[in-house]
């Protein structure tokens, strides 16, 4: 197994969240996570040769530096409008590293590259429904405010591309066209707060990480019997 991969799951594993998480949305009313737009820097085909499961996006490889920017850890799940955890669906990200530069020949800004960050990466959830990914809180690039890109695969179901937004910047968030062309419910299912977590819960005085939870609600199944395109 990946170094990396093993690793970033051990750091993450005693988290032990994400049923607790599911669990709870038992009670709520789950609304659809709404579409986003793509943008011009999907990574392809970078993104299909990219090893599956290799979720530690802040460095290239175990031996590597660390990426710059403040670490993070995103944590959700992919469940359908009943609230039923849908598995082996397949979770692509990516985004700009600390300056807002996207690693893509459509980017044309100034901003430096990040050597060290790998831009993008993509995984599959579990039984629960579950994924996890580590990486930087993403640069502000002109025009933008923070975020992270989603493309999300299930079969049988309309693909879903959207973004992630960041709490901490609602005043960027608000100015921002792509995040004020849906509604304040829908902004509200695609914005996540950060607060600090210890990497071992066992363990208070482990290191703590800023970690958000990202909830991912699908639509119903469509009428062609699709199957993921990747
Ligand atoms: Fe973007």
């Amino acid at each position: 197994m990946n170094m990396k991969r093993r690793d970033f799951n051990l750091r993450v594993a005693g988290a032990g969240l994400v049923g607790f998480w599911a669990g709870e949305s038992l009670a709520s009313d789950l609304i659809q996570t709404v579409e986003q737009t793509r943008g011009p820097f999907y990574p392809i085909p970078e993104i299909e040769k990219q090893e599956f499961f290799d979720i530690d996006l802040t460095r290239k490889d175990s031996n590597s530096p660390l990426a710059e920017g403040e670490i993070i850890v995103v944590r959700g799940n992919v469940l359908d409008l009943s609230s039923q955890p849908l598995e082996k669906v397949f979770v692509e990200v990516w985004q700009a590293c600390h300056s807002g530069r996207y690693n893509h020949p459509n980017d044309r800004g100034e901003s430096p590259l990040d050597p060290n960050f790998q831009y993008w990466g993509r995984m599959q959830t579990g039984q629960d429904g579950s994924f996890s990914f580590k990486t930087i809180q993403p640069g502000k690039y002109p025009g933008r405010t923070p975020h992270i890109h989603f493309r999300v695969v299930a079969s049988g179901r309309k693909t879903l591309e959207t973004q992630l937004y960041f709490e901490a910047n609602q005043e960027l968030n608000r100015k921002d066209g792509v995040y004020k062309s849906v509604s304040a419910e829908q902004q509200k299912g695609i914005t996540m707060g950060l607060q600090p977590e210890p990497i071992d819960r066992k363990n208070p005085l482990s290191e703590k990480l800023m970690t958000g939870n990202f909830q991912i609600v699908l639509g119903p199944p469509s009428d062609s019997k699709s199957t993921p395109d990747m």
